[in-house]
């Protein structure tokens, strides 16, 4: 195991250079061929390879005698990938689908400490046509994530059928057992395949139906939605977070951070929304399809 993982590790470092940091889409969202929003890969894979050549240099050409138990050191399990344990602290979410492919959705926080900002967290992700995930996956793969992205993952699933229902789930590479919920999602029908008229339920949801304010209340919409109906997909009109600070409800619940204005207070309180049951089990019930609104003056 620890041979294979070692050799997964090395050729995923080297061999095509940012392959698995460029298989996780957070790096370019939110729009794919937008660099002014998206980080260079190239960058931190590069970041990430001065750590791995820090830990792989030879110690035996060293002669400090100020440091003798440097002498012989066995760099070989250095931690090139996170190998300390994972949290789904979100549990997983889909989203975009298409007739062939999907956007797969989690996050992945490593335990304790976490690492060092140059060892990414590697995490693999399976997608089935079944709800207990037997036989051959229709789609997989690896990816890195990073504090870069606060630890997100959004992989797209292909060659997918159109107009069908699927399972998937992620997990820790270096340590499999460790795996996320598992999310149903669906494709759309395809436009190049005559409609067999079968009815997507569409669960809409918009400022009108719920307005997504965390500090006024529960999602209780969201979870409805999931529990109690059978719809398809998820689609959100706007507003699924707010800005402001508020003033707070009587249901017990703090919004945490300041009105937002940094990267920080956005995620910090995205975050904290998605903590909410109701959110969590629709995001879980089937891909959802957001729709930005801005504001014209
Ligand atoms: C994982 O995350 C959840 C949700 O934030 C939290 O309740 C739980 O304590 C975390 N588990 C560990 C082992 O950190």
């Amino acid at each position: 195991m620890r041979a294979a993982l070692l050799i997964f590790f090395v050729s995923a470092l080297s061999v095509q250079a940012t392959k698995y940091l460029d298989r996780n889409l957070a790096y370019s969202s939110p729009f794919v061929g937008y660099s002014e929003f998206s980080h260079d890969t190239r960058e931190i894979q590069a970041r990430h390879i001065q750590h791995a050549k820090r830990q792989m240099i030879d110690s035996t050409g060293f002669d400090d005698e100020h440091y003798p138990t440097f002498y012989g050191g066995d760099f070989s399990n250095a931690p090139f990938i996170w190998s300390g344990g994972i949290n789904f602290t979100h549990s997983v979410a889909s989203g975009d689908p298409f007739d062939d492919s999907i956007l797969l959705w989690t996050r992945a926080v490593p335990l304790g400490s976490g690492p060092d900002q140059s060892v990414p967290v590697c995490v693999s992700f399976k997608i089935f046509d079944n709800a207990k995930l037997s036989g051959k996956p229709l789609d997989s793969g690896e990816a890195f994530s990073s504090y870069d992205v606060d630890f997100t993952l959004k992989v797209e699933a292909q060659n997918l059928k159109p107009d069908t229902k699927y399972w998937y789930q992620f997990a820790d590479c270096t340590n499999p057992a460790t795996v996320s919920p598992i999310g149903a999602t669906r494709t759309l029908s395809s436009p190049d395949i005559a409609p067999n008229f079968k009815l997507v339920l569409y669960a809409l949801f918009s400022l009108i139906i719920v307005v997504s304010n965390s500090i006024i209340g529960w999602f209780n919409a969201y979870g409805v939605a999931a529990h109690n109906t059978s719809a398809d997909v998820f689609v959100h009109l706007g507003d699924y977070i707010y800005e402001s600070l508020g003033s707070g409800a009587k249901i017990g619940r703090k919004v945490l951070g300041r009105e937002l204005a940094t990267v920080f207070d956005y995620r910090q309180r995205l975050n904290q929304y998605r903590t909410d049951p109701g959110l969590i089990a629709a995001h879980e019930a089937g891909p959802w399809i957001t729709v930005w609104y801005v504001n014209q003056p």
